[in-house]
């Protein structure tokens, strides 16, 4: 189906916020293909996102950083066409936002190309003139704060971020600077939940956590991950927020529609897929 047959009931910028206000929980997944685009719409999934974990899950590296901008617009380009509902966000790749220009050309070939209707990138207040020159053109940003997987070869290892009181006073200030910038979403990735729920309760736009804790707007997983089946989690590395759907379902779309429903109840998280 094309853009332009889609039905009005197709998730916007402006329903997400909606959702935020009205305490609606948002589920969000992963999507790198056309059959599970098709399931994971079907299944009632909000936010569709073209992640860079597609680096890891589907091209079986160990980090994200190889990703290219090219990766992710065919990735978004073959699960546009299948939904009707979600909207589609896009991951910008390791340095394809280190400048304006070029954060603009990825930008346009996630969107033009790709179909997708919102682009996320990683990083703090440092981001914020990107995130401004972006967002006054139209592109719609989310901002990545937490856990930002692009920085592995700097930081060294993946691990719980903000648990300093000097580290959690600089990610609420960065996402209010993000948030006046113009992003219009933002995710939080391995953060304390105390610290999940303070961005949350100060921003006015939505908040989706993977490792945040339940008070935010929102979760986001890894389809993989839920379906037990990523690289990273049959060889036996589960990070805490990871949760395997699969467990008790009748097949991978009951599965999608479990993690739909726990999100929305707000049985997922449970204090085992928290921190501290
Ligand atoms: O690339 C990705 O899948 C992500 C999510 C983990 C939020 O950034």
């Amino acid at each position: 189906m094309s853009a332009a047959a889609k039905p009005s009931s197709a998730v916007q910028v402006a329903e997400l916020r909606r959702m935020r206000e009205a305490g609606e929980k948002i589920a969000a997944l992963t999507c790198y293909d056309a059959s599970f685009a098709y399931l994971e719409d079907r299944a009632g999934v909000d936010v569709i996102l073209v992640g860079d974990s597609l680096g890891m899950v589907i091209q079986g590296r160990n980090t994200t950083t190889a990703v290219t901008v090219a990766d992710i617009a065919y990735h978004t380009r073959m699960v546009a066409p299948f939904l009707q509902r979600a909207f589609l966000v896009a991951d910008l790749p390791f340095l394809s936002f280190a400048t304006r220009e070029r954060a603009l050309d990825a930008s346009q070939r996630v969107m033009q190309e790709g179909g997708a209707k919102m682009v996320k990138l990683e990083g703090g207040r440092e981001q914020a003139d990107i995130v401004e020159y972006l967002s006054v053109r139209g592109v719609p940003v989310c901002a990545h704060l937490g856990l930002q997987p692009q920085l592995i070869h700097k930081v060294g290892a993946f691990k719980v971020q903000g648990r300093e009181s000097v580290a959690a006073e600089a990610m609420l200030r960065d996402a209010k600077i993000l948030e006046e910038a113009g992003a219009d979403l933002i995710v939080l990735e391995c953060i304390p939940s105390s610290l999940g729920k303070r961005i949350t309760e100060q921003a006015h736009i939505p908040v989706i956590g993977i490792g945040a804790g339940p008070d935010v707007s929102g979760q986001i997983l890894v389809l993989q991950d839920i379906l037990n089946i990523s690289p990273t989690v049959t060889m036996g590395h589960k990070p805490r927020f990871v949760k395997n759907f699969m467990e008790g379902a009748d097949g991978i779309e009951a599965a999608i529609r479990a993690y739909v429903q726990a999100v929305k109840t707000g049985k997922y998280p449970a204090p085992e897929h928290c921190f501290q």
